[in-house]
């Protein structure tokens, strides 16, 4: 018999179940109704691409994309890696053929790959099969050939709207194409309160592809409102949930350009040099690899220090800004109020200008809920044409937190009508009600086997059923049914055809 082994969800995946999952609902119902009353579509992207993809849009050295995806090889139906020696010469065959063919990736690597397994094999066969040397030899080129494109569960999806935008010639409709999204996004990171290997975005994205004559400093004040505007949504998005303790921070990380951001980063840089030895080796890892992520740092000891840093306000162009004091001109046309946080920066490469990051309350260290910003050009660099973007992702698990710790995720999942029967007449009349009741939009519970009514008063309470519908032979024979009002105790007969009618007048109330 098969040994009994208990499973359980992976470490930092978990199941969503009733009744949190109504608040789920209630969540992304709202977000679909805002956002639509902005004038935005939902896209569904797939939940895997090619992990070039991500590479490219968020950054190769991004911690993101250098430890957190989760990669594998998406090989060919017709290869597997061999197991035992009698799978060699298949293989090799099988591998020859699809490289020609293109099936698996043809780059010179991995050709020459394919070409040392091949001579080493054949060393050991003309061998006799004695060479164990080069037997091990092909054993390890067998597993190093690729077969197949490196896919990558998604880490987040702004890549793939932009991809998607590209694919499907969306510059071709009426611009900027505004679109939402809501899934799960994957991410292999120390699982903690509020931060998951499995977690769920809701995110918006606005794209405008660049039009003759557009672009340059003329489109400041526009590029500026829709910022502006993008912000406004997601506090209205949050406001209408009753969010509590939402902060807004914004920045300008200016653009790529010397007299902008990369000065600032060659001077931030030098000033980092001076004090490296007082940071701790995170940081002064990143003086490096990526000098802007060290104003991200939450080490108490590195706080004095990163104070006394050059700050990005102080260097950027003209134009950057020109844009950040529009943008928050418009925020304060519209109401939204902000707080400046010159150390914003985010881990994502493709930002530009404008970025900003909420936080709500409740949530301890992991208290963001929300990022975005800008990203002029990050669709040229996917292979589009020149492309304005700005867009934000929520993390739907931190709002659910936040909104269940201030008390507002209170929701049982209920039933309206609970409907009691007892006799194979009853129950086909109950069937028959249920079936109305349900059309007409109640939670019905209907028990499949009889109860006797004692027992099945005592089962409709459990389930939180407002009222329960009582069928039993003199009901049926009279067709008057009986309601009991399960708070109050209170019962009264209703006529079977306005038993609809009397549970919505009550209902309403
Ligand atoms: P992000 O800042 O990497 O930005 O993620 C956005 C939000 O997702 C975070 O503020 C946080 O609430 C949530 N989040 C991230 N990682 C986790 C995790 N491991 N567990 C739980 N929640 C998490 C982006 O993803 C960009 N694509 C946002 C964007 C869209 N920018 C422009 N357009």
């Amino acid at each position: 018999m098969a040994e009994k082994k208990k499973f359980q969800a992976i470490k930092g995946t978990r199941d969503l179940l009733p009744p949190e999952t109504e608040l789920w609902n209630r969540v992304e119902q709202t977000a679909r109704e805002v956002f639509g009353t902005f004038g935005f579509g939902e896209i569904r992207p797939p939940i895997f691409e090619p992990t070039e993809l991500f590479a490219r849009a968020v950054g190769g050295e991004t911690d993101i994309v250098s430890k957190e995806m989760y990669t594998f090889e998406d090989r060919p139906l017709e290869v597997d890696r061999p197991r035992v020696m009698g799978d060699f010469e298949p293989y090799l065959m099988t591998v020859k053929k699809l490289s020609e063919s293109g099936s698996i990736p043809s780059t010179t690597e991995n050709l020459e790959k394919i070409k040392n397994f091949e001579t080493s094999w054949e060393v050991f066969t003309k061998s006799s099969w004695t060479d164990v040397h080069s037997l091990m030899e092909a054993e390890f080129y067998a597993g190093e050939i690729s077969l197949g494109p490196d896919v990558s569960l998604r880490p987040e999806a702004t890549a793939s709207v932009c991809r998607a935008y590209i694919e499907h010639g969306m510059h071709a409709l009426p611009q900027p194409v505004k679109l939402y999204y809501m899934g799960p996004m994957f991410r292999r990171e120390r699982p903690q309160k509020g931060r998951y290997r499995q977690f769920y975005q809701i995110g918006a994205e606005v794209l405008e592809t660049l039009q003759p004559g557009q672009g340059g400093a003329k489109d400041i004040p526009k590029d500026a409102t829709v910022d502006a505007e993008v912000i406004e949504m997601l506090m209205t998005f949050f406001a209408r949930l009753g969010l509590e303790g939402v902060q807004l921070e914004i920045n300008s990380i200016g653009h790529a350009a010397d007299n902008c951001r990369r000065g600032y980063v060659q001077k931030l840089k030098m000033a980092l040099e001076e004090v490296k030895e007082q940071l701790g080796p995170d940081s002064q890892r990143r003086i490096e690899t990526n000098p802007l992520r060290v104003l991200d740092s939450k080490l108490e000891r590195e706080q004095a220090i990163i104070a006394g840093l050059p700050k990005i306000a102080d260097h950027l162009c003209d134009d950057c800004k020109k844009q950040f004091a529009e943008v928050k001109r418009q925020l304060g046309l519209r109401g939204v109020k902000y707080q400046e946080n010159w150390r914003l920066v985010r881990g994502l490469d493709y930002y530009m200008r404008t970025t900003f990051e909420i936080t709500a309350r409740g949530l301890g260290s992991q208290n963001a809920v929300c990022g975005g910003g800008r990203y002029d050009g990050l669709v040229e660099l996917l292979g589009g044409p020149p492309t304005k973007g700005i867009g934000f992702a929520i993390g739907e698990d931190r709002l659910i937190l936040s909104l269940q710790e201030a008390g507002k995720g209170g929701v049982a999942q209920g039933r309206d009508v609970f409907v009691a029967w007892m006799g194979e007449k009853a129950q086909a009349t109950a069937i028959g009600a249920a079936q109305k009741l349900r059309a007409a939009g109640f939670r019905v519970e209907l028990p499949p086997v009889e109860q006797k009514f004692g027992k099945a008063l005592g089962q409709a309470d459990k389930l939180g059923a407002r009222y329960a519908l009582i069928l039993g032979d003199d009901e049926i024979a009279t067709g008057q049914w009986t309601v009991k009002t399960l708070a109050s105790g209170e019962q009264r007969k209703v006529a079977a055809q306005d038993m609809v009618k009397f549970l919505k007048g009550e209902i309403e109330e």
